[in-house]
């Protein structure tokens, strides 16, 4: 499907595998050591996805690049799949880190920082009241709560080949008759899905109608534009058709802006002029150090004030000890008031659509039936034609086999890809040349992989 000889792939990866090896002695021996102390050889599961036998361990990141234990040296297209969007270590939030190090990092009392991020995320996103997380699965977690307590609705909505974070209900999909069942690689589901979530497919309102129809449905929980199975682009007026579809069933609408903040400084909900009942927003809003948001509007808060009691707050099972803790709220503050700032978006978004533009180009001169979808910062491509228009089609298109190819071969020549599909993600510190860089690598892989020797 995605036109390239199986085993030219094969015989490319082998060599590219022995050439990894070779140039990672340093990332090869940590890795052996860590067998004895960490489950699978890596502090967290997915760390094992990255291509190549074994991961490259970093030594030190700043900006857009980094150097690994062995002194390579990478261009970071990938940023800690998004934590790092503001680039590795910038300067504003070491020094308010720091600063807040030194003054006192979790109390569990609030400081004035506090305030001044749920002040600026208000105006960013247009909902005026704000709590704080560690995590965006958190926040995710604790708005779905929120929603089923205020609608008294036990089921969520969510799309097809989603991704939410580590949130239960969301490891949905449906098969090809539309049956909900745990997605393929579902560890340990509490309950059959079936039981907490309906899915459908993004871009498809019908389905969607259908599915809130029986006035049992507490929320959506969405990304404006899907990011996690490939970027997936709503069709014109979709959002305001289905926030329209949500608003007639009761349904609240939950958008998860944790990584569709790369559209612009208020996200898709300022961009597109979406009316979230809820938002969540993570990983990059303190540059990499653990915290997220979740806003609502005015009145899903008067809905919660009316039925949380001051004496059951602490075990209603929305908290986290840490959560809004000093240090956090101080790299928040430091992270949006400096460095997600208008200026910095139009920068970002420039270099994506270079990418894009670089990308779609060799394509083209290769002739491959591939596209490439940007959404403000990010780029990403895929091995069909056009841009699939919802999770099923886009994961139909995956190709784990090449994917970890390209990634290798990128890998190989000082460019770090994300290791779940082909995305690529600017930061305030990548630089054009950075850009080029990965465009001229991918033209001399696909040049590679298609030629006729
Ligand atoms: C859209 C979206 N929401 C939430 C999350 C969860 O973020 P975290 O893993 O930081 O909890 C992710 C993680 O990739 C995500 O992509």
């Amino acid at each position: 499907m995605t036109c390239i000889d199986p085993n030219k792939l094969a015989s490319l990866h082998q060599r590219e595998t022995q050439r990894f090896i070779r140039d990672h002695p340093k990332s090869a021996a940590l890795y052996s050591r860590a067998q004895d102390s960490l489950l699978g050889g890596v502090p967290m599961n997915w760390m094992k996805k990255w291509a190549g036998p074994f991961p490259v361990f970093f030594q030190s990141a700043k900006g857009a690049h980094f150097t690994d234990v062995d002194g390579r040296e990478y261009i970071d297209l990938c940023l800690g799949d998004t934590g790092a969007m503001t680039g590795h270590s910038p300067d504003a939030v070491i020094e308010a880190v720091a600063r807040q190090s030194s003054n006192g990092i979790t109390l569990m009392l609030p400081m004035e920082d506090a305030l001044w991020v749920g002040e600026n995320l208000k105006q960013r996103f247009g909902l005026p009241l704000w709590q704080f997380t560690l995590t965006a699965t958190d926040a995710n977690r604790f708005a779905i709560r929120i929603a089923r307590e205020i609608t008294q609705r036990r089921k969520i909505l969510v799309f097809n080949f989603c991704y939410h974070g580590t949130v239960d209900e969301s490891f949905a999909t449906i098969d090809r008759d539309g049956a909900v069942g745990p997605r393929r690689g579902n560890i340990g589901p509490p309950v059959h899905p079936a039981e907490t979530t309906r899915v459908v497919e993004f871009n498809n309102l019908d389905a969607l109608e259908a599915a809130l129809k029986q006035n049992d449905v507490a929320c959506i929980l969405a990304e404006p534009a899907m990011t996690n199975v490939g970027i997936i682009l709503p069709d014109d007026g979709y959002w305001p058709a289905a926030q329209e579809i949500a608003r007639r069933y009761g349904t609240l609408f939950i958008a998860d802006e944790t990584h569709t903040i790369c559209a612009g400084p208020g996200g898709c909900t300022r961009a597109w002029h979406l009316t979230p009942d809820l938002l969540v927003f993570g990983k990059t809003i303190g540059s990499g150090i653990p915290g997220a948001a979740y806003g609502c509007t005015q009145e899903v808060a008067d809905r919660i004030s009316a039925r949380i009691h001051l004496e059951d707050c602490d075990v209603g099972g929305i908290g986290g000890t840490l959560a809004g803790n000093a240090l956090s709220l101080a790299a928040m503050r430091a992270t949006l008031e400096r460095i997600l700032t208008p200026s910095s978006f139009e920068y970002m978004i420039r270099l994506a659509t270079r990418f894009t533009e670089g990308v779609t180009a060799e394509i083209s001169t290769a002739k491959l039936p591939w596209s490439v979808t940007q959404l403000g910062a990010r780029a990403e491509y895929t091995f069909i034609s056009s841009a699939p228009r919802n999770g099923g089609a886009s994961y139909a298109a995956s190709d784990f086999e090449l994917e970890r190819f390209l990634h290798l071969y990128a890998l190989n020549r000082g460019v770090l890809l994300t290791p779940f599909h082909n995305m690529a993600l600017m930061c305030p510190a990548t630089t054009e040349s950075d850009v080029d860089a990965h465009t001229k690598i991918f033209a001399a892989c696909i040049a590679e992989l298609t030629s006729s020797q």
